[in-house]
């Protein structure tokens, strides 16, 4: 299984910034066979743009929040067949941007996976633990919890789900886990999957923290991180690339 290196924009770019940058990313895998699959999530917005400057590159695009719901009445929610009007292949759910701005629960981030995967579109799970909870030693209780409503939703469609562990201290902080942390709670979220699946090895376990160009290397080195969730260092070509070429 190629490993799977997955930006996330956040609420970041502009039409002009976003032209730059993906033409940067494409000139730079120019003639080559990216050492990873790729993808790009990035605001609604831009997802018109995104297909048309993507369409038929190794690059992959997708969201990076789906609702829950089919459609209807709820206001500045995006629905999963909006995001298949505009080709995407993923869509991140249960950020914990969004559990912690916006009060998702582990019963509302299993839904939107559920939702996302019956319409072809696969889920980046997103589970991590806060400082206050690893340093009380709950770090295994805390993924292991955010999963499973995730694994109950989907069930015999385990598989075709991503996971990405994003411990919460190590977001946007610089303080990266080291490999051994991740591959740790990695492990334990493999685990996990091997008794609600009989195919774990098929579900890419992204890491997601404060990953950059620099230690990219030494956590892809890792047997159970399958890829990585990259959002700083996605806004930059260069190190997008280069995480990607670490991941050979
Ligand atoms: O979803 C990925 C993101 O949370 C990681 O952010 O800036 O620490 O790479 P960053």
């Amino acid at each position: 299984m190629k490993k799977l290196i997955a930006g996330n924009w956040k609420m970041n770019g502009s039409l002009a910034a976003n032209e730059a940058l993906v033409k940067a990313m494409l000139d730079g895998l120019q003639g080559s066979a990216p050492a990873a699959d790729m993808a790009l999530c990035v605001p609604a917005p831009y997802l018109a743009q995104l297909q048309s400057l993507l369409q038929g590159s190794p690059v992959a695009w997708g969201a990076q929040d789906v609702s829950a719901h089919e459609q209807g009445a709820y206001t500045g929610e995006v629905s999963v067949a909006m995001l298949k009007d505009f080709g995407c292949r993923y869509a991140i759910v249960g950020h914990s941007e969004r559990r912690q701005y916006h009060g998702e629960t582990d019963a509302l981030v299993a839904a939107k996976a559920q939702r996302a995967l019956a319409a072809g579109v696969t889920p980046i799970v997103c589970v991590g633990e806060t400082l206050d909870e690893r340093e009380a030693g709950q770090t295994e209780a805390v993924v292991k919890r955010q999963l499973a409503a995730v694994i109950h939703a989907v069930a015999h469609c385990t598989s075709e789900i991503v996971v990405a562990y994003e411990p919460v201290w190590a977001i946007g902080t610089g303080k990266t886990a080291t490999p051994d942390m991740a591959q740790q709670v990695h492990a334990v979220l493999r685990a996990q999957l091997s008794a609600a699946t009989q195919h774990p090895e098929r579900v890419h376990i992204l890491y997601g923290g404060s990953m950059n160009a620099a230690n990219a290397a030494s956590l892809l080195a890792q047997p159970d991180i399958d890829g990585g969730l990259i959002g700083g260092a996605s806004l930059k070509a260069a190190d997008f690339l280069q995480i990607v070429a670490a991941a050979r």
